[in-house]
């Protein structure tokens, strides 16, 4: 991949676009995570600084090089390659079978397609739950062969040990809550959090990340109201998927955002284009033209 623009125009281009109502917001900061005139890699610090300030930003998912570099020159600041790439990405039905095999290909494809988001990528199933040793093992692989700036792992009190390991040697950690797509065998994928003892636990969790020093937080599915106390309550940035509006960010996938995942999407995504619809297409133009005699013309001959 040796063609990917530099990543330096879009943000000067975001930030030249003047906000909604015409009043200064936090995205008119020249620090702005989104829309601000920073062109070199987004830190764990940044997104401190933005809570700080009250901004809220934007994250999208990614799996490979060329879609990476579309989001990271649309000014997306962080971009998680997760292990949603099972579904998404290497056509099985569940997180679960993806290893880090393949976390560290994708993730490593993604670095290469980017030069200003911060690049999260996932402890795969099975590649932290023994302990704090293993956990620690696969996040070092992560950032070593992947070069990613950050790592995510699933759960809060249960996986403390694994959280104060992973920061205690240097390598951001980010804890995802709520619905943990690697546990559906006992969860489901249902909301999370409802009621007095479940959302108690889940500010419980969100703490104990927190002081274990996760740098951030995803709620996944869980109660407007409960994303917005787990919001309050702490000091690290929140981002919520189907957590409500008051979260400090918010992440989608990017093939439900971009309309590209087939069938039925959940309730909580938005999608933003009809990619399957323009692809399918394309293909079916290609195809036409192949068969018609019309493709390839005169101009796409060599003599
Ligand atoms: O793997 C993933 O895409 C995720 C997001 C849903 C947060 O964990």
């Amino acid at each position: 991949m040796t063609q990917l623009p530099a990543a330096h125009t879009h943000a000067a281009d975001a930030a030249a676009a003047p906000s909604r109502s015409g009043r200064p917001t936090a995205a008119d900061h020249p620090k702005a995570l989104y829309g601000g005139t920073s062109t070199r890699r987004v830190t764990v610090r940044d997104l401190a600084t933005a809570k700080e300030r009250g901004e809220k930003w934007p994250m999208l998912t990614a799996y490979d090089a060329m879609t990476a570099s579309v989001f990271d020159e649309a000014g997306i600041p962080v971009l998680l390659v997760g292990d949603s790439m099972g579904n998404c990405h290497l056509g099985y039905d569940s997180t679960v079978p993806v290893t880090m095999d393949h976390m560290t290909m994708l993730a490593a494809a993604v670095v290469r397609g980017t030069r200003r988001a911060l690049i999260v990528g996932d402890l795969t199933f099975g590649s932290y739950q023994e302990g704090p040793v293993q956990a620690l093992r696969s996040a070092t692989r992560l950032v070593k062969e992947a070069g990613v700036g950050a790592v995510k792992l699933e759960g809060g009190e249960r996986s403390l040990a694994q959280t104060e390991a992973i920061v205690q040697a240097g390598i951001p950690v980010m804890a995802h809550l709520g619905l943990t797509p690697q546990s559906f065998n006992t969860l489901g994928y249902r909301v999370q959090g409802r009621g007095e003892e479940a959302s108690h636990q889940l500010v419980r969790d969100a703490k104990a990340a927190q002081n274990a020093g996760a740098f951030a937080v995803v709620l996944e599915l869980v109660p407007a109201e409960v994303a917005a106390e787990v919001t309050r309550s702490l000091h690290v940035p929140v981002i919520g998927i189907g957590a409500g509006p008051d979260t400090d960010a918010q992440v989608l996938v990017w093939t439900d955002m971009a309309g590209m995942t087939g069938g039925k999407t959940p309730r909580f995504t938005k999608q933003y284009a009809d990619l399957r619809r323009i692809l399918g297409d394309a293909a079916r133009e290609f195809a036409g033209d192949v068969v018609g005699g019309a493709f390839p013309a005169e101009e796409h001959t060599f003599h």
